[in-house]
């Protein structure tokens, strides 16, 4: 992809910058899991380019599971209301399961979906997020691997949306707020 697209103000973090976290976050990971298994839960669609590459960085036997969740509708607030859309295919009881989201912002999306899981009885539960915005937080959720703090704007790219679009973006970046402001859910 050359240059900035139109649509984003500023480039938050590079490409290059997301490769290096995600390089550590699979090493610390790989670290802390030593000698166990692991079941990778991505909450799509947001995650699913970084669950990709973490999966890549880990080395560690390794299952994936996908579970869809619908928040915010088309709106850029959140609206408290989490549905499941799709749920895991798999067992979760006695597993370790790591939820891997691509952001934290209210919180409200996470705990609703530690708590359906905790339910199931997993041996440990852990959260990793490629980005977290803490200042936005409704409802405290215990982050164990997260990949970048972000500033209270609305970013895209590196599979965070706006509307569906921007996923494809390789870096995170500000979309310009003309874009989204006037948007009703
Ligand atoms: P929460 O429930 O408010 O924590 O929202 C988490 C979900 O909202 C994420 O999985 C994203 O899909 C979406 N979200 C929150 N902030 C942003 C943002 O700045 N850009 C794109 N999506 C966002
Ligand atoms: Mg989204």
């Amino acid at each position: 992809m050359n240059g900035i697209h139109p649509d984003i103000d500023r480039v938050l973090i590079s490409s290059e910058e997301i490769s290096r976290r995600v390089a550590e976050l699979g090493a610390q990971i790989t670290h802390d899991f030593q000698g166990e298994d692991l079941l990778l839960v991505c909450i799509l669609k947001g995650a699913f380019l970084f669950m990709a590459d973490l999966a890549r960085a880990i080395d560690l036997p390794l299952q994936t599971g996908f579970i869809a969740v619908s928040s915010y509708g088309h709106s850029t607030q959140s609206s408290g209301v989490v549905r499941i859309m799709k749920d895991l295919d798999q067992e979760v009881e006695g597993r370790n399961v790591l939820i891997v989201e691509d952001i934290v912002d209210t919180g409200l999306t996470l705990s609703y979906i530690a708590g359906l899981l905790t339910g199931r009885h997993p041996k440990t539960l852990k959260l990793c997020t490629l980005s977290n915005k803490p200042q936005c937080r409704k409802k405290d959720v215990p982050i164990d691997y997260c990949g970048f703090v972000l500033p209270d704007e609305f970013v895209v790219g590196y599979g965070l949306d706006f509307r569906d679009f921007y996923r494809n973006l390789p870096y995170i970046g500000v979309l310009k707020p003309h874009l989204y402001k006037d948007s009703t859910p």
